[in-house]
């Protein structure tokens, strides 16, 4: 196993940044519930709270992926990280969990996680590999600009040479 090198700071980062995320989500979900309900005044109440849940998620996440430190190569890298770590580990563990206690209702949901979590992870590799190609043709055209800029001033100095 991975030794853990986190700082508690990171650590609680990374929990309050979740907490944010699950109100968010949690909020909307409620919205929806009193919406069906015929509570409009409540759903909005939900909503607009929801608004400022993601907003402290956002503040979260702007220490924990300080903008000056990512690219998108890197933000895609995380994801795909994020999204492995789901289908590879999270979720088959817990549709173990839930086929023992035999609730098959959560086993078919954590099968529908796994295969949309790798279908993420397998989207996300495919944008960075593309992005990839393109940096890689940007720098070969460079390196081409390069080699010509070297070229002409080797035949300028050498011009130059015979001037003399
Ligand atoms: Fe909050
Ligand atoms: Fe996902």
């Amino acid at each position: 196993m991975a030794v853990d090198i986190k700082s508690p700071t990171i650590r609680n980062l990374e929990a309050a940044f979740a907490g944010e995320c699950m109100a968010h989500a949690k909020y909307r979900y409620f919205a929806k519930i009193c919406r069906a309900a015929g509570d409009e005044e409540t759903a909005k109440v939900f909503e607009a709270t929801a608004d400022q849940e993601i907003l402290h998620a956002f503040g979260h996440a702007e220490l924990l992926f300080a903008q000056e430190t990512m690219t998108p190569a890197k933000c895609l890298q995380y994801a795909i990280e994020g999204e492995t770590y789901e289908y590879a580990e999270m979720y088959p563990r817990f549709r173990h969990e839930a086929m023992s206690e035999g609730r098959m209702d959560a086993v078919a949901e954590m099968d529908e996680q796994i295969a949309e979590s790798k279908e993420h992870a397998e989207m996300f590799r495919s944008v960075l590999d593309k992005a990839a190609k393109r940096f890689a043709a940007l720098a070969r055209v460079e390196e081409k600009h390069a080699h010509h800029y070297q070229a002409q001033k080797d035949k300028i100095s050498a011009e130059d040479r015979i001037a003399a």
